[in-house]
């Protein structure tokens, strides 16, 4: 058993916002400043934290940024109406509503409203459908593209490789299964979920395992091959009340006892996060060179 290597989301993701800072810079001297708006319906506390960070990231990038936060009692006509209103706003090149809202908002009908251009979380059917295209004008979800990425920095060959994705969410399990079997990753691809059978012998096939579930620690030991990749999705609050903030972060992955069989793992926290804001910022930047026609 050899120790596994840690993959440092927060170094690659500094890296990929160093690029964009260099990037908004170019695009600024053309006279278009990146704009990014983020809405967020309601009192969640990690989406709160989540927005925060975004908004920070975007003037740390010498981006625009505008944070639009409603009451968790907005209808759904005010939230289409804010929806609508960015959409025209020549100042906002990408739109973001944070997910999940509060229940009776249809969440369905409000990224079909956003403006596909706008669409940097990926997720309007027009973007799903470049996904699958493989049309690189489109947005790829954020949170995929970012595991992506860390492989591909990592050197972790993907080619040929047999991938097993637990969980099918629109937000990652199932972009992300479309990044892996795609054209540039080529792996073989399975998609695990709740109703799948004998989950840990299929995890166990896996070279390359992302877990994506929100399931506190799910993924054990015994349900990883040796040598395997293991990429945790998860951003799990469970309580501890050893700590000041009343609870700690756990991935979706039972780290402690997975690691050493892995030849290489993202840690939760410091391994995906990070790498969700910095995919964010390039697909604004993107999106603002898109619509600014460079
Ligand atoms: N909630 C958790 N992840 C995401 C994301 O990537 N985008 C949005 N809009 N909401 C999220």
């Amino acid at each position: 058993m050899s120790l596994p290597r840690i993959i440092d989301g927060k170094a690659v993701a500094a890296a990929v916002l160093d690029e964009c800072r260099e990037e908004a810079a170019v695009l600024v001297a053309r006279g278009i400043t990146p704009g990014l708006a983020v809405v967020l319906v309601g009192e969640d506390p990690a989406s709160k934290v989540y927005v925060g960070s975004k908004v920070k990231t975007c003037a740390e990038l010498g981006f625009h940024s505008r944070k639009i936060e409603l009451p968790k009692e907005t209808t759904q006509e005010e939230l289409l109406r804010v929806v609508r209103d960015l959409n025209a706003d020549p100042a906002i090149h990408g739109i973001l509503v944070q997910s999940p809202p509060p229940k009776h908002i249809d969440e369905e009908e409000v990224i079909r409203a956003l403006d596909p251009r706008k669409d940097v979380d990926g997720f309007h059917p027009e973007n799903v459908a470049k996904l699958v295209l493989e049309d690189p004008t489109g947005f790829v979800p954020c949170t995929p593209a970012g595991c992506m990425k860390l492989l591909e920095v990592s050197g972790i060959p993907t080619a040929g490789a047999e991938a097993v994705v637990i969980g099918r969410s629109m937000i990652v399990g199932k972009p992300m299964a479309l990044l892996l079997v795609s054209k540039v990753a080529n792996a073989t691809v399975m998609i695990a979920h709740s109703r799948s059978k004998d989950l840990p012998a299929l995890c166990r096939r896996a070279d390359i395992l992302v877990a994506a579930v929100g399931r506190p620690e799910m993924v054990k030991a015994d349900w990883v091959k040796e040598g395997a990749v293991v990429i945790d999705v998860g951003i799990n609050r469970v309580e501890d009340a050893t700590r000041k903030s009343g609870y700690r972060l756990a991935g979706d992955v039972a780290y402690e006892e997975v690691a050493p069989r892995c030849s290489a793992i993202t840690p939760v926290p410091g391994g995906v996060g990070p790498m969700t804001i910095a995919m964010l910022m390039k697909n604004t930047l993107q999106a603002a060179r898109q619509i600014g026609g460079c």
